[in-house]
């Protein structure tokens, strides 16, 4: 068994924050996206794994990530020249997959565990795919399965303006080798792109054993901003292992789960977790709530945040409103007059700089 993750593609929906970076590797909770998918799939026994790349932002990728060794697993990139499908992804990577069968995960998504047993299923069934859905509120952005009432999938389509159901198609796929014949037999879409709907509706076409989950637990696709910060809230809320390492001064305090990491200095400040701060930061005159996670290098000076993200090197210095529900991109400067409004709220791209007067 292998696994393919997708992290080439555009980016657009993550903008600003992306123009500058992949947004597989905006982090959540002081870890870029990609990483929890890796691990997933590490978790689940696959130790060999295809990551798609793309020109714009590969290199990025592959020096981040590495070749696998901190993952305890063995990492091929696979470079595709224009983000022309998910199928599209699949075919280049086929000199990799060979004839075996693999996980595909979207690199932009995040599940909560249990690939492992579901390989088991997929192996112990001899599925062709094994697909899974969850029921969104907002169908029309995703891909869209119809089901009849055994379960048994009907038919898939791509972001339809008319949805068939509020079953959304989930960024995890298994598939055998049978998925290569059905994307040498599809045709790009309407949008340009081979889509992996379209190939696994020619399998169901065909009669192939194809079987959809529905996830109960939480499933995050990142792209947007309140996606991430929804995704930021969950993982601190069950991954956040606490631990403080850095100086923090008598006159600060920590309440609750806080992880705090080397060469951090944190002073006259309170922090309140769940809340994650990364190396090297300074903290002077703050109040950190609940989800916020502080990548590193920031620096904070009376500055009073809650559930945001403030990504590596920024600066926010003298804002006296709380800020929340905020995205703040790497090496972003914030800072403030006396006399201000009464409430912001932001997502600002790296390297801008604010200034409220
Ligand atoms: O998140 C679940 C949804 O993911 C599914 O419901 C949809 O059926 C599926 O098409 C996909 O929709 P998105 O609009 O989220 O796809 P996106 O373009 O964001 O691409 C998903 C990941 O795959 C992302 O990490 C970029 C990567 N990618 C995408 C394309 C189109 C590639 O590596 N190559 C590509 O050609």
């Amino acid at each position: 068994m292998k696994a393919l993750i997708l992290s080439g593609g555009k980016g657009t929906r993550l903008r600003p924050l992306t123009y500058t970076g992949a947004k597989q590797l905006v982090p959540v909770a002081n870890k870029p996206i990609l990483w929890y998918g890796i691990e997933e799939i590490v978790d689940a026994g696959i130790t060999d794994i295809g990551i798609i790349i793309s020109p714009e932002t590969g290199e990025e990728v592959k020096s981040l990530t590495g070749n696998g060794d901190r993952f305890g697993a063995s990492i091929t990139y696979i470079l595709q020249e224009e983000p022309a499908g998910l199928a599209h992804a699949v075919k280049i990577a086929q000199e990799f997959l060979q004839e075996a069968p693999f996980i595909m995960y979207l690199g932009d998504n995040i599940i909560e565990g249990g690939l492992g047993e579901f390989l088991n299923n997929f192996n112990q069934k001899h599925l062709d795919a094994l697909i899974f859905l969850r029921r969104v509120s907002n169908p029309s952005a995703f891909g869209v399965a119809d089901v009849d009432p055994d379960g048994r999938v009907l038919q898939l389509v791509e972001k339809p303006q008319d949805p068939p159901s509020n079953l959304a198609l989930v960024g995890v796929y298994y598939f055998s080798q049978t998925i290569h014949e059905a994307i040498a037999s599809i045709q790009p879409s309407t949008r340009g792109e081979l889509e992996i709907t379209d190939a696994i509706q020619y399998l169901i076409n065909k009669g192939k054993r194809v079987e959809a989950r529905e996830l109960t637990g939480w499933w995050l696709d990142t792209g947007k901003k309140d996606d991430l910060l929804e995704a930021n809230r969950i993982i601190l809320d069950t991954k956040l292992t606490p631990a403080t390492q850095g100086e923090i001064d008598d006159s600060s305090q920590i309440i609750g789960r806080v992880e705090i990491g080397s060469g951090t200095r944190v002073i006259n400040s309170s922090i309140r977790g769940p809340a994650i701060i990364g190396k090297n930061c300074y903290l002077e005159n703050c109040f950190i709530g609940p989800y916020t996670s502080i990548a590193d290098g920031v620096t904070l000076i009376e500055a009073d945040l809650e559930h945001s993200v403030v990504l590596q090197q920024a600066t926010i210095d003298g804002i006296h409103q709380r800020i929340v529900d905020s995205v703040i991109g790497r090496k972003a400067h914030l800072c403030v007059a006396p006399r201000r409004p009464k409430a912001l709220r932001f997502m600002i791209g790296d390297d801008s700089k604010i200034e409220l007067a």
